[in-house]
């Protein structure tokens, strides 16, 4: 027999839904990945879910996929005049909220934020690429340093490895700057000039031609064999400025692999640009990715405010995760749970559930006509390490029984005791 439906709706395409115990693991996750940056001095930021579509065409490109193809616009209402989307990545939104506030007048650069949240993207879904995923993000604006942009690779990498990852690689590049890009750029279009390629990558290699270098396709890949390289042109303060990052990972314990062909999938790029992928995840192999922008500000109606950050995928961190076959060692949600007998004891563990929960003990009781047996079950899917049980007999008594739920070992506590008795366990 089949089991019977009990909802006609199901989570939209690319989308899931997070649920206990799988909730925890992710929350713990952010947490995680998201300490070195707080303790590196960058402030939380939380931007709306949705913004002017221009902002992310500006600001992301328009020869990305992510904008031509992926971003999930919304039905405008027909008195206004403004067309919102979803967001689809971070960066542009930061720079507008902190330009929108004048957070860069208002004290020391660079300005460093980090965001935690859900982003937008209307791709083909697959095992570790969603139409809503989580980011957690820093970026430091307003400062052009070296040593920063080493700064956010060390706090990336040091968040993985917080979680206890390990088999994933750091890639490196620089896209160079605005002197000699545009003399590769030059070149990279005499080159494609000549290549067999689709009108479509015709037309993107028209708005940016370094994007054709990310395409996927191996007729594509085969034919760039001998493009040339972004490397042979950077000029001497972007290869300077390259070679201080590389030292200051090299000091800080950090190995990388140069990534010549590695360009991401977003045009507001400039020198350093890095991505760490995961040897065990296939083909969404990206947890993490980002770099240097200092072109963003401006492309947006701002200053000239040279920056640089990263976003971790929280999604594709937790198939890392699971792939190594890490497992987190997170608290017990439930220190306590309270089983009652009868509706007299039920009243009694109410009011002590109530007063453990006020003094920190995380508490849970049973809830419901269960019985003995179906309420120690409950107690022991909680993972608490005591139940305290009472029925008419014990709280004629005065007591209620201590169960440890390790040892399995029961003893009476006298009622009065039992809440600071459970304190002094520190649970
Ligand atoms: P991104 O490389 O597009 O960069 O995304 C960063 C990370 O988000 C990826 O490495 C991946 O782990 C995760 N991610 C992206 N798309 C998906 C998806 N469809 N499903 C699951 N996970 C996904 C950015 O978003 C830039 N804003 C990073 C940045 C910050 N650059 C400078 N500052």
């Amino acid at each position: 027999m089949t089991e019977e439906k009990l909802s006609t709706f199901t989570a939209p395409k690319g989308t899931y839904d997070l649920l206990p115990p799988t909730s925890a693991i992710f929350l713990a996750v952010r947490e995680a990945i998201s300490a070195p940056a707080r303790r590196a001095g960058y402030g939380y930021i939380e931007t709306p879910v949705f913004e002017d579509v221009k902002l992310f065409s500006r600001g992301v490109g328009e020869s990305t996929d992510i904008v031509t193809k992926e971003m999930f616009t919304l039905a405008r209402r027909p008195e206004s005049s403004e067309s919102l989307a979803l967001r689809p990545e971070g960066t542009a939104s930061v720079v507008r909220a902190a330009l929108e506030a004048n957070l860069h007048k208002l004290g020391n650069l660079p300005v460093k934020l980090w965001y935690s949240g859900n982003f937008y993207r209307y791709e083909r879904p697959q095992k570790g690429r969603y139409r809503q995923f989580s980011q957690v993000g820093a970026e430091a604006i307003g400062a052009e340093d070296p040593a920063l942009d080493a700064e956010l690779i060390i706090l990336a990498d040091d968040a993985f490895r917080s979680l206890g990852l390990s088999d994933y690689s750091l890639l490196l590049n620089s896209l160079g700057d605005k002197q000699c890009r545009p003399v590769y750029r030059a070149a990279l279009v005499e080159f494609l000039a000549g290549l067999d390629l689709d009108e479509e990558t015709r037309r993107r290699a028209e708005i940016n031609p370094l994007r054709v270098l990310d395409d996927k396709r191996a007729e594509v890949q085969a034919q760039l064999v001998d493009a040339p390289r972004l490397r042979d042109y950077l000029c001497e303060d972007c290869k300077a400025y390259d070679e201080k990052v590389r030292e200051l990972l090299t000091l800080a314990g950090v190995a990388f692999t140069d990534d010549p062909k590695l360009v991401r999938g977003l045009d507001y790029y400039t020198r350093t640009t890095f991505e760490f992928v995961h040897n065990r995840l296939g083909a969404q192999s990206a947890i993490g990715g980002g770099g240097r922008y200092d072109g963003l500000s401006e492309m947006i109606g701002g200053p000239a405010l040279p920056s640089v950050g990263w976003a971790l995928g929280v999604d594709r961190t937790y198939l890392a995760l699971e792939a190594e076959g890490v497992v987190l060692d997170l608290p017990a949600s439930t220190a306590v749970y309270a089983v009652a007998l009868s509706e007299e004891a039920k009243t009694v563990l109410f009011a002590r559930t109530v007063e453990l929960r006020r003094l920190g003990v995380a508490t849970d009781l049973a809830f419901g006509v269960k019985g003995i047996k179906n309420a120690m079950k409950s107690a022991d899917r909680s993972g608490a390490r005591f139940a305290v049980i009472a029925g008419d007999r014990d709280l004629a008594e005065g007591v209620v029984q201590l169960k440890d739920m390790e040892s399995g070992e029961q003893t009476p506590v006298a009622l009065e005791a039992l809440v600071t008795t459970l304190k002094e366990k520190q649970l």
